[in-house]
C-alpha cells in the first residue's frame, strides 16, 4: 500500500508538470475512482487506482511495459538525428514519463521492441548476462546455403569481437529467408554476422523476445500495447 498526493500522482503518470497537474485538478479535470477531487493535497492510495482525466480513464501504473512493432525508418536512440524516434509513435505521456527503448533496432529492422520507463528492467533486458534469447528473420540478399547456416551455426569473427560469435539456431525459412536467433545483442550483430559469413542482410525483422512473440501480441506495424505480468514473465530467460 502506498499514498501519494493527487498532484504526485498524476505527474508520475506523465500527464504534465506538477504545475500543469495541480490546476487540471483544481479544475475540477480529476477523478479518483470515480469522484472528482479538486484538492491536489488530497493522499491516494495508489494500488488500484483508476484516474478519470478529462472523461477518459487511467488505470495507475507504477512503471510501464509497452511492446511497439516497429516499422521501418524510425530510429531506436536517445536523440534522433535522420529520422523521427520511435518514441513519436507513443502518446505525448509517455515521454513525459521517460520512456526508453530497451535495447535497440536499427532504424530499418522491424517488428518487436520492449520500452520502459523501468530503469533496472530496461537495464536486466540488456544485460548480456541474462542469455535472453531473440529470433530475427532475416532476407538475404544472395540465396540461403547449407554453408550459410553451418557457418552461423558454427559461429563467425566480426573484427571488433575477441571471439567468434554464434547463432543459437539457425533456420532456413525459403530461398532468401533465414530464422536466426541470437543471445547477444551486439551492435548491428545479425547484419554483420551475414556479412562476415559472405552474404547480405537485405531486410531484418523481430519475431520474438524470450519466450514474447510478436504474432501473439497481434500488433499492426506501428501499434502498442501495455504488457502485463503473464507477458513480462515470458521475457526471462528460458
Ligand atoms: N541485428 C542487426 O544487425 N540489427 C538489428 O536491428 C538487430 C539485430
Amino acid at each position: 500500500m502506498s499514498k501519494l498526493s493527487l498532484d504526485r500522482v498524476l505527474q508520475s503518470q506523465g500527464f504534465g508538470t506538477r504545475k500543469y497537474c495541480r490546476a487540471l485538478i483544481e479544475d475540477g479535470d480529476v477523478a479518483v475512482n470515480g469522484d472528482v477531487v479538486d484538492n491536489y493535497k488530497t493522499l491516494v492510495e495508489t494500488d488500484g487506482l483508476v484516474l478519470t482525466v478529462f472523461d477518459e480513464e487511467w488505470v495507475y501504473r507504477e512503471h510501464v511495459y509497452i511492446a511497439l512493432n516497429k516499422p521501418a525508418n524510425f530510429e531506436c536512440s536517445r536523440k534522433p538525428s535522420h529520422r523521427p524516434g520511435v518514441l513519436t509513435l507513443l502518446p505525448e505521456q509517455f515521454t513525459w514519463r521517460d520512456v526508453q527503448p530497451v535495447g535497440r533496432l536499427d532504424h530499418d529492422t522491424t517488428g518487436l521492441l520492449l520500452i520502459s520507463d523501468d530503469g533496472p528492467f530496461n537495464h536486466a533486458q540488456s544485460s548480456p548476462k541474462r542469455h535472453i534469447s531473440k529470433v530475427y528473420q532475416a532476407t538475404t540478399q544472395d540465396p540461403v546455403t547449407p554453408a550459410l547456416v553451418e557457418q552461423l551455426l558454427a559461429g563467425v569473427q566480426l573484427h571488433d569481437e575477441p571471439a567468434p560469435l554464434k547463432a543459437l539456431s539457425c533456420v532456413q525459412r525459403g530461398e532468401h529467408q533465414l530464422e536466426i536467433v541470437l543471445e547477444q545483442g551486439k551492435y548491428h550483430q545479425v547484419k554483420r554476422m551475414l556479412a562476415a559469413a559472405g552474404n547480405h542482410c537485405a531486410a531484418l525483422h523481430r519475431s520474438q523476445i524470450g519466450g514474447l512473440t510478436l504474432e501473439s501480441l497481434g500488433l499492426a506495424e506501428g501499434e502498442w500495447c501495455f504488457l502485463e505480468q503473464a507477458q513480462l514473465d515470458l521475457l526471462v530467460p528460458d
